[in-house]
């Protein structure tokens, strides 16, 4: 039976620190509510107008590339999972191909848009290429660049102080071997909470959602003959182009599926709780992290946090916990390792993997 396994992994922090006293420099905010809340330090911002989402995910591209023993050209097909994409059309997926500089056109590239989850629903869809036997060399990478589209001013404090860049990539190549590698995958998704935690725009609804919100927004659309305007004067000068969240909804959403989707690996895998060496959530608040963790009744050296320093990089958080994990030795060759993940959508799932 062929499966999938991760072959080399890398993720990539861009250098800048950014502590929770440099926040309170620009907004009302305090290092104590932050860490209080979220438990988050610092986060890393990319060099504006020099690093990109794409920039950034060629570098960790790079890294677990070199670690799967291939070269760029091996790859046969590209799997990018973002929020913060470069460009609103085309995906990033096809600028890393530039990016690294890959020449050939036999190679497929297509984006993840499953924000938190885009990582985890990359791994299941790069998983399913390989045991069909159509690539042999998948990439999948979850990369972000929020620092570019926050809200700085203490109106977008609740969110802002949450998020920072990084990028995480993984080469997915296939195995004979017995019990190895990805054993089981789950995915879901409800959309009918779209809104709690969002970013409407710009986007092409010219006001569709207001139909499932309590109270309808004026986004200042005119009388337009074409209906198409993305982005409104009135969007910017009253900030509404800035992601949404509804915390403490999506908190409560939170604990409940994380821990009933890392179950439904498990059980598919014939797999326990105590069979587990590590759960990798994904990096959304360390509050619903140490949640999941008594639901679950994990010790502290099963679960990996690292939100402390980068905060939640969304799609690359998983990616990028899990590198970090491997290289400090805490997952070793036979370990069974779980990613988890939940977010806007919403969605959430899981992959069991058997290192
Ligand atoms: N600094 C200081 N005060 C703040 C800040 C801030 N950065 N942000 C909000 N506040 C204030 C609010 O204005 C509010 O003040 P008020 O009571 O005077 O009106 C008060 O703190 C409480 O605001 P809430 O939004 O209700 O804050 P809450 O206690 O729910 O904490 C938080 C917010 C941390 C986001 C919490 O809701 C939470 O943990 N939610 C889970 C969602 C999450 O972690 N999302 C991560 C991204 S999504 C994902 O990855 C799945």
């Amino acid at each position: 039976m062929v499966r999938s396994r991760i072959a080399g992994i890398g993720k990539y922090l861009p250098a800048h620190v950014v502590a929770n006293n440099d926040l309170q420099s620009v907004m009302e905010t305090s290092d104590e509510w932050i860490q209080e809340r979220t438990g988050i330090r610092e986060r890393r911002y990319g060099i504006k107008h020099e690093e990109t989402t794409t920039t950034m995910a060629a570098q960790a591209a790079r890294v677990a590339i070199e670690r799967a023993g291939i070269t760029v050209e091996d790859i046969d097909f590209i799997l990018f999972a973002t929020l913060s994409p470069d460009y609103y059309f085309p995906g990033c997926g096809v600028l890393l191909q530039r990016e690294l500089g890959i020449t050939s056109t036999s190679i497929g590239a297509m984006d993840i848009r499953n924000q938190c989850t885009g990582f985890v629903y990359g791994l299941a869809t790069g998983d399913q290429f390989i045991r069909s036997g159509m690539y042999k060399n998948v990439l999948v990478v979850g990369a972000e660049m929020h620092s570019m589209g926050l809200d700085y001013s203490t109106r977008g404090r609740n969110v802002t102080v949450i998020f920072g860049d990084g990028a995480g990539a993984v080469v997915l190549q296939p195995t004979q071997e017995k019990g190895q590698g990805i054993l089981s995958s789950k995915l879901h998704a409800d959309g009918s909470h779209a809104e709690k935690l969002a970013f409407i725009n710009p986007g092409a609804h010219g006001g569709y959602h207001n139909r499932y919100l309590d109270e309808p927004v004026d986004y200042g659309y005119g009388n337009e003959e074409y209906g198409g305007i993305f982005l409104t004067e009135k969007m910017v000068r009253e900030g509404m182009t800035y992601p949404y969240m509804d915390g403490p909804f999506v908190f409560k959403l939170a604990v409940q599926k994380f821990p009933e989707v890392i179950q439904e690996v498990l059980s598919e895998a014939g797999a326990s709780i105590e069979d587990l060496r590590m759960l990798i959530p994904h990096q959304a608040n360390l509050r619903i992290s140490q949640f999941v963790q008594r639901n679950l009744k994990l010790r502290d050296d099963q679960v990996w946090n690292n939100i402390q320093k980068y905060g939640n990089t969304t799609a690359a958080s998983v990616p990028i916990a899990l590198c970090e994990a491997v290289e400090a030795g805490a997952i070793q060759r036979g370990d069974l390792v779980c990613l988890a993940a939940f977010g806007s959508g919403f969605t959430w799932g899981a992959n069991l993997i058997r290192w």
